[in-house]
Formats: C-alpha cells, structure tokens, sequence
C-alpha cells in the first residue's frame, strides 16, 4: 500500500525499535527517562501515525540478536526506521551494520540528552548511518522522530536530506 502525494509515493509502513531496558521505562530511573511507560509512548505513536497517514509497527527487545534479526526482516518492508537503540547505541557494530543492510531512512530518538550523561553515552555508532537524531525530550523525542522521519517520507528521494 502507498500514499500517493503531490511529490511523491509514500509507503505506508515504518518500523519502530526499542532497545534494551526499554521495556522497564516509568519505573526505571524515572528521573531520567520519566514516568511514561513503553506502552504509553507506544499508544502516542500510534495516534501520531494515523494523523499523519502511516502504519507503525513496535518491537522492543533486550536482545541485540533479535533486534538485528527484527531489522533484516524489514528489508524491503518499511520506508523509514525509528529507533531508540538504548545501550547499543553506543556499541553495537551489528545493530549499524544492519541498519545499512536495509537502506532506508533512519531517525534516532533518546529519551534523555545524553550528551548531559556520562561520556561513554557521547558516542553513538547508529548516528552516522542516521539521516539525524532527537534527543532529551522525553516521550516527545519519539514523536518529534515520527514526525521528521514521516516529513523526509514525502520528499522526492534525491532531495532527502
Ligand atoms: C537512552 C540513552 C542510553 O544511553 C541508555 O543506555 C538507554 C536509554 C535514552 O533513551 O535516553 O537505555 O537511549
């Protein structure tokens, strides 16, 4: 299914990830991350993406494993990537690798603004392969994500960016 817009085809279908921990938000380090829980952003995103004409579809994994399998099995699937990598963001060789694999527009979403943390959270290896990044805004992070990621959608391909 497509979108058919003055400028372009949209695909309908966006993949949202959730890294490890994630599941454990509103209770986890609310100070830092705050009190919605993953379902709760979840339900934001959702009626997000009806408003702007998209299906999203959520996985949230522990597992670096299943989050690169969950990433390849999109391949040819989705027109555009939402992504919190959690604690991968910061190691994971595989999770970029994948990423790149799948070719298709990538937006990274924190929570919290790491470059207010520690320094080993300065450094991500998913934002290189990263159209950008939104970060420190809480649960909005994600829609601001979903909103710039769905915008980029609906340009013409050769003038993303
Ligand atoms: C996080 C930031 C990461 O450094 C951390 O490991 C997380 C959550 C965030 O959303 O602020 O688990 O990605």
């Amino acid at each position: 299914m497509a979108i058919r817009t003055k400028r372009a085809v949209l695909p309908r279908r966006v993949l949202v990830l959730h890294g490890p921990n994630l599941n454990l938000i509103g209770t986890r380090e609310p100070e830092v991350y705050g009190r919605n829980t993953l379902a709760d952003i979840d339900g934001r995103l959702n009626e997000l993406a009806d408003e702007l004409g998209v299906n999203i579809e959520s996985f949230q994994s522990n597992s670096e494993g299943a989050l690169v399998d969950r990433i390849q099995a999109a391949r040819n699937q989705v027109a555009g990537i939402l992504i919190n990598p959690a604690a991968y963001t910061h190691t994971s060789v595989a999770l970029r690798d994948a990423l790149l694999a799948v070719d298709v527009p990538v937006v990274e979403v924190h929570l919290s603004n790491v470059h207010r943390r520690e320094e080993f959270r300065h450094r991500s290896l998913i934002a290189p392969v990263a159209v950008g990044q939104i970060l420190g805004f809480g649960a909005d992070s994600y829609l601001l994500g979903l909103r710039a990621l769905v915008d980029l959608l609906q340009k013409p391909s050769r003038t993303r960016r």
